[in-house]
């Protein structure tokens, strides 16, 4: 159903309709999906082939070079540099075979997998990308188990084909039997290393021959029809008899693409390629448009919104500080859930009950910042953000709807913090508020101490937020250990029972998180087991949501 609170002006059934109409169409022609991989595996490479094919960039190189561009131009970033890591993700949109795509990219190292699994809330489907030389690493698996928390169709790429590889079969067999996933082998390669020659489309029954060569976006592969077809035998005497036996052996032994599987996260088509070589690489968005679907419906707390509603509804899945030096803002990524985003237009701030009227909007068109105009749903605008905004925030054009949905995940490490010249309190509690919201790390208080500790999902993280407050904050800050061996949310139906529990013995262990949230800091596993115990109506949870 159609809410019928439409802004004045536009009131009256014929525009209501076409504006239906042109919603409807618009969110019909949009993708939006995020790539996962183990670092190294080749996402920066595919992404660039990607953009290649939209004309959104003209030569390959240029978001390398933007990578390493970025390294230089800010301290902080040094630790990427230093680790080969990809440290901040980010969005491009580009357009390709009249459908507009929106493209997140996701950090691969395992110390930013909160902020990766964030990222994977915003997408409606994932492209998987395994190098075919080392199979199935341990950050795929922990991302693929993030997909199949909301069945995110998967789309799966095996790179590298030019290298020697292992063998396809097994590959197939890994990714079934540790990702728990059905493979749908789409394309089959002819060889590998130096002397792969191409790939079979099992569907079309057609060979496409390898050359390598990467330089540009129009580069076509020749295509051989048939299996049977004799130019093959002349080509190929060697590989030919081996091919068609494991053509043979894999339609008998693998499953048919099946598209409500796929939909349902249950199967994924499996593409063979080789990203730096531009091969398979069409393939693969072509499946993305073709199998994947347009913005789905999405989670409310008071109901479910439609993506074709009239009025507009996103929620904010990551902020991120300093994405253009030049500028020195903090941004908060929103996903359109619904309707319409016009630049200028006034939306409300949920949380805080507040009208805010949005300006200046910014989307990342492939290489640079550009106004963004409208945006619909799937689409992901950045909105300025000076420090009101937190992950999870939902806006909408009045209706209170929160989206649920966006976890904060339970933190595995702790420091504590000290610093070294004490005048710079204030600024470290600015700093740790600030790095807090983002998401950067997560930032208790005890109830009990004045003491600050830091939580994170990876080590690295700690490094990231030192130097972030050294650079940005001037805040020279020391982290050490603690006896903190994990956290907990805490809630519980029963205020009173909630009211003892914080005056008991075990209320020395709480802690406020940055959004004031209740939280039990467990020195040790048995300690936690014990106080769970001890309080059997409180409840504790692993992650939360927005607050
Ligand atoms: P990532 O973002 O997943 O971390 O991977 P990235 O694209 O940076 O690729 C990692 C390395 O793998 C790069 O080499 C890249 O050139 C290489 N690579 C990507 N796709 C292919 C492919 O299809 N075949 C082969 N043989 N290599 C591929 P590098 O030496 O680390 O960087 P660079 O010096 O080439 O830039």
């Amino acid at each position: 159903s159609i809410p019928d609170d439409l802004p004045a002006g536009e009131a009256g059934a014929a525009p209501r309709a076409a504006n239906a109409e042109l919603i409807a169409s618009e969110v019909a022609r949009r993708r939006t999906f995020g790539i996962i991989s183990h670092p190294d595996a080749g996402k920066t490479t595919l992404t660039e082939k990607l953009l290649l094919f939209s004309g959104a960039i003209q030569l390959a190189g240029t978001v390398k070079a933007r990578k390493s561009g970025r390294h230089a131009t800010s301290d902080w970033m040094e630790i990427e540099k230093q680790r080969g890591i990809s440290v901040a993700s980010s969005v491009m949109q580009f357009e390709y075979r009249d459908h507009v795509i929106n493209l997140l990219d996701t950090p691969g190292h395992q110390d930013f997998s909160e902020d990766t699994y964030r990222v994977l809330t915003a997408v409606d489907s994932a492209l998987m990308v395994i190098d075919a030389a080392k199979g199935v690493e341990a950050q795929t698996i922990k991302l693929l188990n993030v997909c199949r928390m909301r069945n995110t169709p998967i789309v799966t790429f095996m790179n590298k084909m030019d290298r020697e590889t292992r063998d396809p079969l097994e590959l197939l067999d890994e990714v079934e039997s540790v990702l728990d996933i059905q493979c749908a082998p789409i394309t089959w390669p002819i060889g590998m290393g130096k002397s792969f020659r191409g790939v079979y489309h099992l569907l079309r029954d057609e060979i496409m021959l390898f050359t390598p060569g990467s330089e540009r976006a129009d580069q076509t592969f020749e295509v051989i029809q048939g299996l049977d077809n004799p130019r093959l035998v002349e080509m190929f005497p060697q590989e030919i008899d081996q091919l068609k036996m494991e053509v043979e052996l894999v339609h008998g032994a693998s499953h048919p693409f099946d598209l409500d599987a796929f939909l349902a996260g249950r199967q994924t088509p499996v593409f063979f390629g080789s990203a730096i070589n531009n091969f398979g690489v069409r393939e693969i968005l072509n499946a993305l448009l073709d199998w994947a679907q347009p913005p789905r419906e999405r989670d409310a707390t008071v109901r479910s919104v439609q993506p074709t509603e009239l009025p507009f509804s996103g929620f904010v899945f990551k902020i991120q500080a300093n994405m253009d030096p030049a500028h020195r803002d903090r941004i908060a990524f929103l996903r359109v859930c619904s309707g319409r985003f016009e630049r200028g237009m006034k939306i409300k701030h949920l949380r805080l009950n507040r009208d805010i009227k949005v300006s200046s909007v910014v989307t990342f068109m492939a290489s640079s910042r550009e106004q963004v105009e409208q945006a619909y749903a799937g689409d992901i605008i950045g909105l300025p953000n000076h420090g009101n905004m937190q992950i999870g925030d939902s806006f909408s054009e009045g209706e209170m709807l929160q989206f649920t949905g966006i976890p904060y995940f339970a933190p595995d490490f702790f420091r504590s913090v000290r610093i070294k010249n004490p005048l710079k309190i204030k600024q470290l509690h600015k700093g740790l508020q600030q790095l807090g919201e983002e998401g950067a790390v997560q930032v208790f208080k005890p109830v009990n101490s004045s003491d600050l500790i830091l939580g994170a999902v990876g080590v690295l993280q700690f490094e990231v937020v030192a130097s972030r407050l050294m650079n940005e904050y001037g805040v020279d800050a020391v982290f050490e250990g603690t006896s903190i061996s994990s956290a907990r949310w805490v809630s519980c139906e029963d205020k009173k029972m909630l009211a003892d529990f914080e005056k008991s013995s075990a209320g020395h262990h709480l802690a406020h998180d940055a959004a004031g949230n209740l939280a039990y800091l467990a020195t040790s596993g048995v300690n936690l087991k014990l106080t769970q115990e001890r309080w059997p109506k409180i409840t504790f949870h692993a992650t939360r949501e927005h607050s």
